[in-house]
This record gives structure tokens, C-alpha cells and sequence, in this order.
């Protein structure tokens, strides 16, 4: 579809038509979004920000509720179908139900996501559920709880542990749990995490590290890249059987006869670019074609200055039609790298 659609952009780039669909000039449509809430967390992941934080935006900058329901809206009308609430960690925000609410309300809309460290998700399960969340992707790192003290910096194990078990029990459409793979950390659990799959309908996901610390945690040996991961799970698990998943998930197995899945996700190595399907808003109303741009349109300040919801539309089909083919070209065209996952939403 989306070849046909290039036909009827003009040859110059310059989009005038705010009826269109999202897509790039290398023909990739655009219908996921990914919008962060909040740049705050009650963790301090070692790969993602230092123990005292990063310079936080102030309230004023960060999109009201009124604000996000408006984008939400508007990408809505051009094509989006799946809408993921990211941040920092999105359950402190306290109109994330408001949030999930409405977008499931919209024409188009048809699946609302999560992605959450599970420290607050237990006490929220139900107000989400009957928000019309269709699905939680939880961040664990480790089912170790000395291990978890040392990479969150904070404890909190047994109420991750607990909050994905609620998960599962409540019946969302799709459970998931981000492992963010490191040598000499976590290398060694991959058995372990596997063995979550054997009851319960779960995707564990082993992710690769990204350079978006001020730390640049990365370069200190732990990157543990997808082809060894795949490969060391080659080694431990018998019958490793590979099936379908999801945009991000380049390998994905089933184990044995277990229920739920095992994915890996090349995060820095890249080969998931070319199917990208992805918009990022990021808590302070920027849009981002790229998890790896450095270039950034303010869409918080368009709004702010009273701008339609055709002029909008605008300015988000022409950055999404600059996106470059790939994140490597994004990253090389930057001059910075980022303090923290929370500054982009993941
Ligand atoms: P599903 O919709 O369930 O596949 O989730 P997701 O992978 O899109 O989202 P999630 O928030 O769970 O992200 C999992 C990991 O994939 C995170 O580390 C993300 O940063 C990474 N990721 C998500 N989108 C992209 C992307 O466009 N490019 C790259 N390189 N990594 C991504
Ligand atoms: N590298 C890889 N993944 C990261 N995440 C946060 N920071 C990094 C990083 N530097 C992961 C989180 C969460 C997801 C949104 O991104 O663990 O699961
Ligand atoms: Fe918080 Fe997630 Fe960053 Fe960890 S990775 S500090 S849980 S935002």
C-alpha cells in the first residue's frame, strides 16, 4: 500500500495534504505509536539513568492530559492503530487510566500498551484492565533479588514478580517481559527466564543494551549482542521451534511444548529498520522519526501557539517522511548522545 501512496506525494517532499496517511519515502507506513508520559522513574536502572537522576523537565514542559488526548486524536485520523504509553515509568502519572480510556474510545484505535518497570503495577492491574488496556510489557532484568538491587538500585523484586503475575491472571491479550541482556550480569539467567514460558502464555524478550546513558554503561563490556544470544540459547535449549512475532522481535521461539514465547530484540544492531512502523512523542511533546534521532519537532510548542489539527498533521507526516532509512544513518547525523532511555520513551 504504501508504494501506491508514494505516487501521490509530491516529488519535492513538501506535504500539503493533511488527509494522507503516515508514511516515508522508502515506503514504510507508519501506524504504532509510542507517546511517553513522564521522563521521572522510582528505579535508576544502571543502563538508563544515574542514581540522582538526569536534569528532569519541569511540569510545564511535559504535555497536559488534554494535550496527549489531542495527538492521540489526531493520529487516530491518520492511520494509527496501536498506541503505547511509555515514559520514565508511566504508572506514576496519575491520569494514565483517563489516558487509556480515551484512546480506546477512538475509531481506529485498536490495541493500548503499556510498558512499565511492574513496581506499581499489582496495586493498578484492575484500573487498567477496565481502562481497556490490551497489553503490558514489563521490565525485569534479573529473578534475582540481590542482582535486582544492584541494577535497579532500588528493591522491588517481589513487586514486579507480583505485578506480572496479575498481569497474566487478568487476561490481557498479550503479557511480556523486557530483559535488557547483559554479559556478566544477567548471561546467565537465560534458563531461568525461559522457564516463565512453560506455564503461562508470555513473551520473554532479551534486548540488546543501546547507548542512551550518561554512563554509556554499553561500552564497559556488558553489550551482549542478539546473533550470541540466539546462539547461546542454541546451546541450552533442546528444541528451540521459530514462529511469528511481533515488529521489534527478529528471533522468536517457542521452547519445547511451553505456552508463551522467547524473543530477542537487536536494539543496536539493527535489522529491525527496514519494517519500522514506529512515531515517538516523547514526554515534552517532540517528535522523533528515529529511536536513535537526534532531530526532534517540536509538536508541544505547534500545538501550544494554536495550531489546527491540519497544520499539525502536516509537520507529522513531513518528519515522518524525512525519517532515514535506517538508525544508523539517524545516530551518525547526531552530535550528542542522550542521558536517558527516559528522554526518548524507549
Ligand atoms: P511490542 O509492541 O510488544 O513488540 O513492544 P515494543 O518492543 O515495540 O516496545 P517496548 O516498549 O517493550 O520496547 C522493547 C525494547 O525494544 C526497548 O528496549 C525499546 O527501546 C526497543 N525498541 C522499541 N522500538 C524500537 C525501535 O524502533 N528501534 C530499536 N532499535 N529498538 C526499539
Ligand atoms: N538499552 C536497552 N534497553 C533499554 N531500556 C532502557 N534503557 C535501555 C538501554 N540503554 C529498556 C527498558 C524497557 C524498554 C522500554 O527499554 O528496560 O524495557
Ligand atoms: Fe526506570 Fe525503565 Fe529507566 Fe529503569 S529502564 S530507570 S525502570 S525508565
Amino acid at each position: 500500500m504504501a508504494e501506491n501512496l508514494i505516487q501521490s506525494y509530491p516529488e519535492n517532499g513538501v506535504l500539503k495534504n493533511p488527509a494522507l496517511p503516515i508514511v516515508d519515502q522508502f515506503g514504510r507506513s507508519f501506524t504504532y505509536l509510542r507517546i511517553a508520559l513522564n521522563e521521572q522513574c522510582n528505579l535508576r536502572c544502571i543502563y538508563c539513568m544515574p542514581e540522582e537522576g538526569i536534569d528532569f523537565r519541569t511540569e510545564d514542559k511535559l504535555l497536559t492530559t488534554d494535550e496527549i488526548c489531542r495527538f492521540i486524536e489526531i493520529l487516530s485520523k491518520m492511520g494509527i492503530s496501536k498506541i503505547r504509553f511509555t515514559g520514565g515509568e508511566p504508572l506514576l502519572r496519575t491520569d494514565l487510566s483517563q489516558l487509556i480510556h480515551f484512546a480506546n474510545e477512538l475509531d481506529g484505535v485498536e490495541s493500548i500498551h503499556l510498558t512499565t518497570n511492574g513496581i506499581l503495577l499489582a496495586k493498578n492491574i484492575n484500573i487498567l484492565k477496565d481502562a481497556g488496556l490490551t497489553g503490558i510489557n514489563i521490565s525485569l532484568d534479573t529473578l534475582n533479588a540481590k542482582k535486582f538491587k544492584i541494577i535497579t538500585r532500588r528493591e522491588g523484586l517481589d513487586l514486579v514478580l507480583n505485578g506480572l503475575e496479575k498481569a497474566i491472571k487478568s487476561g490481557f491479550h498479550s503479557v511480556k517481559v523486557n530483559v535488557v541482556a547483559m554479559r556478566d550480569f544477567n548471561n546467565d539467567e537465560l534458563l531461568d527466564f525461559i522457564e516463565l514460558t512453560k506455564n503461562y502464555n508470555v513473551t520473554v524478550r532479551f534486548i540488546e543494551l543501546m547507548p542512551f546513558d550518561s554512563h554509556q554503561i554499553w561500552k564497559t563490556g556488558k553489550f551482549y549482542g542478539a546473533d550470541q544470544i540466539v546462539s547461546d540459547l542454541e546451546k541450552q535449549v533442546k528444541k528451540l521451534i521459530p514462529i511469528d512475532g511481533s515488529k521489534t522481535e527478529h528471533y522468536v521461539f517457542q521452547v519445547n511444548d511451553y505456552e508463551g514465547k522467547v524473543a530477542v530484540i537487536p536494539a543496536y544492531s539493527r535489522s529491525l529498520c527496514g519494517e519500522c512502523n514506529r512515531i515517538r512523542i516523547t514526554a515534552d511533546g517532540k517528535l522523533l522519526n528515529c529511536l536513535y534521532s537526534q532531530g526532534e519537532t517540536n509538536l508541544r510548542d505547534l500545538m501550544r501557539s494554536g495550531a489546527t489539527n491540519e497544520e499539525i498533521q502536516i509537520e507529522i507526516q513531513q518528519t515522518m517522511w524525512n525519517k532515514l532509512e535506517d538508525g544508523w544513518e539517524a545516530q551518525h547525523l547526531g552530535k550528542d548522545h542522550r542521558e536517558s532511555m527516559t528522554q526518548i520513551g524507549g
